[in-house]
């Protein structure tokens, strides 16, 4: 009965914020601020046919969709990550969906690691007004130099700074031991240069795929899976950690004849 109050009060109050439908569809996920717009991905960002991007939803070209966003919110309530790296915030919407997570886990803390230090003030003041600065610390730095000197063990990643580095990051986290969960790598479209010529280069993007398929095969790791439409995700799996070792007395040795 309360519960009911309080949701027909909520509605009340927030019924005039309510978005219209976006692309014919009828979603919002819960986690995303009301005041963050978002349209179809197809008129945000160039793609190509084969990447089915009028199927997806994003706030800018920067920013990652909607659709990418959710799973990530998705993926932390899932696995309970508490320390959580990104590389690249930009306009937050990354560390927005990450952070909510966190807040709806009651626990865990995103490391957003972004080298533009007005992107990095714009990302503190947002997380203020989203209640969500307790989950989140911003480090203002370049992310290789970061990965190479932080102590923190990370149990998620997710790779979004340029492209032509992502790789190296992931390397260096392996190297040193600072990764222990999933990584995921974002923009690795197959078909990515046929509508963004020089964001990044071909060779350089080709070559962004390629090593983040041999690392998928590092013996480090145990498998990947790779989403195609829109910019694309490349997630890499770790080694599942080692099984619990066995209870020392069987249930039924102390069972009585
Ligand atoms: C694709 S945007 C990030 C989008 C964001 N993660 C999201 O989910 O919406 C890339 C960001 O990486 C930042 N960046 C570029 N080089 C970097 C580096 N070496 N270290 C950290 N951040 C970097 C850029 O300033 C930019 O803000």
């Amino acid at each position: 009965m309360i519960t009911r109050l309080k949701n027909a009060l909520r509605g009340t109050l927030l019924g005039w914020k309510k978005h219209p439908p976006v692309a014919g569809r009828n979603w919002h996920p819960t986690w995303l601020p009301l005041d963050i717009p978002f349209g179809r991905e197809s008129e945000a960002h160039p793609h190509s046919p084969e990447e089915r991007a009028e199927l997806f939803l994003a706030h800018n070209t920067g920013s990652t969709e909607i659709e990418t966003l959710n799973w990530l919110h998705a993926t932390i309530c899932l696995t309970k990550a508490t320390c959580i790296l990104e590389t690249g915030s930009l306009d937050g919407l990354g560390t927005i969906a990450l952070a909510a997570a966190c807040r709806d886990n009651g626990l865990g803390k995103v490391h957003s690691v972004e080298i533009d230090p007005a992107a990095c003030e714009r990302l503190v003041s947002r997380m203020q007004r989203y209640g969500l600065a307790n989950y989140v610390e911003v480090h203002c730095s370049g992310s290789l130099e970061f990965l190479q000197k932080t102590d923190l063990v990370f149990d998620f990643g997710f790779f979004d700074s340029l492209c032509d580095i992502r790789a190296e990051e992931y390397c260096i986290c392996l190297d040193r031991k600072i990764i222990q969960g999933i990584a995921a790598f974002h923009d690795t479209s197959a078909h990515r240069t046929k509508s963004l010529l020089n964001d990044p280069p071909v060779a350089v993007h080709n070559e962004y795929r390629r090593k983040i398929h041999e690392l998928a095969r590092d013996p480090r790791n145990s498998g990947y899976f790779e989403h195609i439409l829109s910019r694309g995700l490349f997630v890499i799996f770790p080694e599942p950690a080692a099984p619990p070792p066995p209870p020392e007395t069987h249930c039924l040795a102390s069972v009585e004849p």
